[in-house]
């Protein structure tokens, strides 16, 4: 197998000595180091000043769906809220769409995310709704990725959210959970309550399955000591938060997941990332890529919002994209770039990570590499 001198630019690794040069073999980080002590390789990329980056981890999306919400979005714009029950309208349209189109379309978007340095993507079902419909959304999900989350608690269709919750915890879940990775619910006003929550998320967990909560989106409420109590992986936008919840994540190890992306198309406050991080928590950033509250792939755009709206420095919100994404979905070879880590990377047109915000808008991105192969 060829293997691969990276050299000539600067590298955001998070080991903990400095990185002048990476060798890439096997698809995996082979060695790293000064640029002096180098050892002999098949081949040498020469960076230019280039900065390379470990591919970013985008650790909460929903592609799976049919349809827009072209015109919520719009409506918004001159000050209609947001609300959950948005979500009916795309489980229609996902209803609606054949396999081969939800494939194509989720594929479209994978790709769009690859193509911004988006290297490991989680990917949600819950637009389908019923047992046949969240299993084809699950299908779709493996398709493109290996971290497929059940969310057959994303809202009740027909409106009653206790019948629906056992369907979700029983049958559903028995034809789901050999498709999927993790469980997620919605936990909302509107949405499901914390004992539906429970019931579903503590069904998936005895599967072994992971779990993530979408926890204290649109106001304060008990999401975030659920994800606490049943050991989940992550809190999941983590919007509205007491002194009380951001302790109990701390000392839970719960990754905060925060998706600003969620709040700038619903013109909503950010979530607190300053106090999360001054609070010692475990922040991740993700897309929360959907078609009703975040219809972006671009963890560039995230960051550049994390360091503008949350206060976050470009080093703190490039970990959370990255190791913060990783920790996130229980994964320790990807989200950093120490040797043994898969060779997911991203080189910027940028000699730092910190021109994703200085230059927001604009594709730095100057090659992307998918266990050590060029797909950019
Ligand atoms: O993460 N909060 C729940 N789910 C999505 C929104 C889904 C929708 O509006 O279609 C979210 O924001
Ligand atoms: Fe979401």
């Amino acid at each position: 197998m060829t293997s691969t001198l990276f050299r000539g630019g600067s590298f955001v690794t998070w080991a903990d000595e400095p990185v002048e040069a990476l060798v890439v073999e096997d698809g995996r980080v082979a060695w790293t180091g000064t640029a002096a002590s180098a050892p002999a390789t098949d081949e040498v990329l020469h960076l230019s000043g280039r900065c390379v980056l470990p591919g970013f981890v985008d650790s909460h999306t929903h592609l799976v769906f049919g349809g827009d919400r072209a015109e919520e979005f719009e409506a918004r714009i001159t000050g209609t809220a947001y609300a959950a029950g948005g979500i009916r309208t795309t489980v229609a349209a996902t209803r609606a769409a054949s396999t081969q189109e939800l494939l194509a379309r989720a594929q479209r978007l994978a790709h769009e995310a690859l193509r911004s340095g988006t290297t490991t993507l989680e990917v949600k079902s819950g637009y389908g709704l019923t047992v046949e419909d969240e299993r084809r959304c699950l299908e779709v999900a493996r398709a493109i990725t290996p971290h497929a989350t059940f969310l057959g608690a994303h809202v009740a269709p027909d409106g009653d959210a206790a019948v629906y919750t056992s369907l979700v915890a029983g049958e559903m879940l028995d034809a789901c959970a050999p498709l999927a990775t993790a469980v997620d619910a919605f936990c909302e006003e509107g949405a499901f309550d914390v004992d539906q929550c429970r019931e579903v998320l503590s069904a998936g967990k005895e599967r072994g399955l992971g779990v993530h909560v979408h926890a204290n989106q649109l106001r304060p409420g008990p999401g975030v000591q659920l994800a606490a109590e049943l050991g989940a992986l992550s809190a999941d936008h983590c919007t509205h938060l007491s002194e009380a919840d951001i302790q109990t994540l701390r000392d839970a190890d719960v990754v905060a997941t925060l998706v600003p992306g969620a709040e700038f198309s619903t013109r909503s406050p950010y979530a607190p990332a300053r106090r999360l991080l001054d609070a010692g928590v475990l922040v991740a950033l993700a897309t929360d890529c959907n078609p009703g509250t975040s219809f972006t792939t671009s963890i560039p755009f995230v960051i550049a919002l994390a360091c503008r709206e949350l206060g976050m420095t470009p080093q703190e919100a490039v970990l959370a994209a990255t190791l913060g994404g990783a920790t996130a979905l229980g994964q320790d070879d990807i989200g950093h770039l120490r040797v043994g880590a898969r060779a997911d990377l991203v080189v910027l047109e940028a000699p730092s990570p910190t021109w994703l915000a200085y230059r927001p808008g604009v594709d730095l991105v100057h090659s992307v590499f998918k266990d050590g192969v060029a797909v950019r």
